[in-house]
């Protein structure tokens, strides 16, 4: 069966309603990463990074996946699909995609700050200062940070090294190491980059950029793959 990978950022939930981080009005627009994402953040203000969160959480139960992705289960139709995704929202679960691997992380789930093993659904938005772990430390949001390694890169990288199609949606490819990953494509495959706002890459083979949102760009292209 013919494997696709796919690799999703930000922007394949923007129509949902999910802010993303570089764009104007986006993120980090309003916050300083610093600040919010990164351990030094949260050592010295806890409160804000909780809230910060918090905030992220409670807007993931107010919005619904967007028709990109459920074009995406189409997919899986004909195709033997793998989502990797930099987003920590779950609307490729609710939408139906049976294979994700979530990057950096997952916005629902939270973890001990003494045993990064010990994770735990959160059921509702809000996590406290003073919810705590079975061994008594306090919960962390369980999102990658700035300066934080991302465990699940080299499945990442592995999975990529089988795809016989590439497809990118709605990443500015500006953070490292997810950015790599259309790195280890062999030349020959054909890969697809959908981003309204995309740059003009050269240095990719088989590169075809479709400059749409992924609202219309996704159903565009899975049609076109599925043959309709
Ligand atoms: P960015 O905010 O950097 O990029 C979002 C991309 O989505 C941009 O290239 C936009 O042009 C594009 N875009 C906007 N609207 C779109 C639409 N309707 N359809 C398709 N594309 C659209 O977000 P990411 O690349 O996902 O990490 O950011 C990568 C990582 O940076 C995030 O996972 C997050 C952040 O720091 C962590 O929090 C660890």
């Amino acid at each position: 069966m013919t494997k696709i990978v796919i690799l999703t950022g930000a922007g394949i939930s923007a129509e949902s309603g999910v802010k993303t981080f570089r764009d104007s009005n986006g993120l980090w627009e309003k916050y300083r990463i610093e600040e919010v994402a990164s351990p030094v953040a949260w050592a010295q203000n806890p409160d804000m990074v909780l809230e910060f969160y918090n905030q992220r959480r409670k807007q993931l139960y107010e919005v619904e996946p967007n028709p990109a992705h459920y074009a995406l289960v189409k997919l899986e139709e004909k195709f033997d699909v793998q989502i990797i995704t930099q987003n920590v929202d779950d609307l490729h679960e609710r939408a139906g995609s049976k294979n994700i691997l979530h990057l950096h992380g997952e916005l629902k789930k939270v973890r001990s700050t003494v045993d990064e093993n010990l994770v735990y659904e959160l059921d509702h938005w809000e996590l406290k200062k003073g919810d705590k772990c079975e061994k008594g430390s306090q919960l962390r949001p369980h999102v990658v940070w700035f300066g934080e390694p991302v465990p699940n890169i080299t499945k990442a990288m592995q999975i990529s090294q089988t795809a016989d199609i590439f497809i990118v949606i709605g990443t500015s490819l500006n953070v490292y190491p997810a950015a790599g990953l259309i790195n280890y494509i062999a030349a020959n495959k054909p890969k697809y980059l959908i981003d309204p706002n995309a740059a003009n890459i050269q240095m990719i083979s088989n590169l075809n950029i479709i400059r749409k949102k992924a609202g219309e760009g996704v159903p565009e292209l899975v049609d076109e793959l599925l043959g309709k």
